[in-house]
């Protein structure tokens, strides 16, 4: 059990007038390890974090620290650390008075408070602006500040709650490689509350997507990415196409789905354990799977009529419509000799036959 710094048995809360904030949460994390928890607002991760950090009771469940059950003790005995998305510095001391603080508050002899202060300043980079009061400091500065406030009491595990969402896109950018860098250095075990997929796929080494108050799919980004398990993680991650339709037969690891009046081959990942015949079910395929003009290699086709075009970067997704209100994305890097498209053209769209997933029903 000591090889987890934290873990989560069967953790429920429920507020007065019955409102089910968190469902049987489980989860095991193990020391070093970056993880982020990942959902639309009001899912329940702002909840599961406070519980963790000893600020919020559970209304039932256990959770345990490096080995020890801290269900029923208070925040001052769990050795965590949280960094709120409002910063929350003192406004009139400087960057290293804020540092130092908690250092201050555990009676640390003022030598080593000092050193230990110096060194954290440094290590987030602001070793320059050590002088500097909050509000003579940029939006990313400010959060560094925070950073190195919350790490410098070397806490088992340190709770991030949005970490950069007050920060602009480039800034945003930025922190992400520099927070995940921070992360390794110290080895301290990081969990962080996201609604951004971009920041959870690319910090962390495991991401918990959440909602309505229950666990989708615990994974690494790219499992996440690649073998969405229910319908929710394969709408909210990525772009993946989503189609609903009857599973007709099964051969091995793939299904004959049918849908709007074709039939597709569709790859059943280890963790279906029973698919039935006859009933109905969804997969998905994402965007980039799918390929617009013939493809005689590929078991799966189908006919639709082109809607419309998103731009994003380099890439461009094309919209078509291959059953009334039913719309698949086909993602594609376009080159100058590429086809463009007429509103109502008609066009094929193919993908292999491992690249649609059987999802689970959700819960
Ligand atoms: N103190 C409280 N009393 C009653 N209900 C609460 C309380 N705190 C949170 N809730 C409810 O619990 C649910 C989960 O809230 P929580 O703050 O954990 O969501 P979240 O996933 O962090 O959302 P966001 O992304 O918007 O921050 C919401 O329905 C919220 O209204
Ligand atoms: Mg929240």
């Amino acid at each position: 059990m000591t090889d987890f710094d934290v873990i989560l048995e069967g953790v429920n809360k429920t507020f007065p007038g019955n409102v089910r904030a968190v469902i049987d949460f489980n989860c095991e994390i193990r020391h070093g390890e970056f993880v982020a928890m990942l959902g639309p607002s009001g899912c329940g991760k702002t909840t599961t974090l406070r519980m963790i950090g000893g600020l919020e009771e559970v209304t039932s469940g256990k959770i345990w620290l490096a080995g020890k059950d801290v269900t029923d003790l208070p925040p001052s005995q769990r050795n965590t650390s949280m960094m709120f998305q409002s910063f929350a510095l003192f406004p009139h001391r400087t960057v290293l008075q804020n540092v130092e603080f908690s250092l201050k508050m555990q009676g640390v002899p003022r030598e080593a408070r000092a050193r230990r202060t110096r060194d954290m300043v440094e290590m987030v980079g602001l070793g320059p602006l050590a002088d500097r009061r909050p509000h003579d400091l940029s939006g990313g500065q400010q959060q560094r500040v925070a950073l190195a406030r919350a790490l410098i009491s070397e806490p088992t595990v340190l709770l991030l709650d949005e970490p950069l969402g007050a920060l602009d896109y480039n800034l945003r950018q930025s922190m992400i490689i520099e927070l995940k860098k921070i992360q390794r250095d110290t080895g301290i075990t990081f969990i962080m509350v996201t609604h951004s997929q971009e920041e959870a796929m690319s910090m962390a080494d495991k991401v918990i997507v959440m909602s309505d108050a229950l666990i989708q799919q615990t994974g690494t980004s790219r499992e996440i990415y690649e073998s969405p398990r229910t319908s929710f993680v394969a709408s909210f991650i990525g772009n993946n196409n989503l189609i609903r339709g009857t599973v007709r037969s099964r051969s091995g690891s793939i299904v004959l789905v049918e849908a709007h009046g074709r039939m597709f081959y569709v790859r059943v990942p280890d963790y279906i354990a029973a698919v039935h015949v006859d009933r109905e079910a969804h997969f998905s395929v994402r965007a980039d799977l799918m390929h617009t003009g013939e493809h005689p290699d590929m078991a799966n086709r189908v006919e639709g009529t082109y809607a419309t075009t998103e731009f994003r970067g380099s890439l461009e997704t094309d919209v078509f419509e291959i059953a009334p209100e039913v719309y698949v994305s086909v993602e594609q890097h376009r080159g100058v000799n590429d086809r463009m498209y007429d509103p109502g053209e008609r066009e094929t769209i193919c993908w292999p036959a491992d690249a649609g997933v059987l999802l689970e029903q959700n819960p």
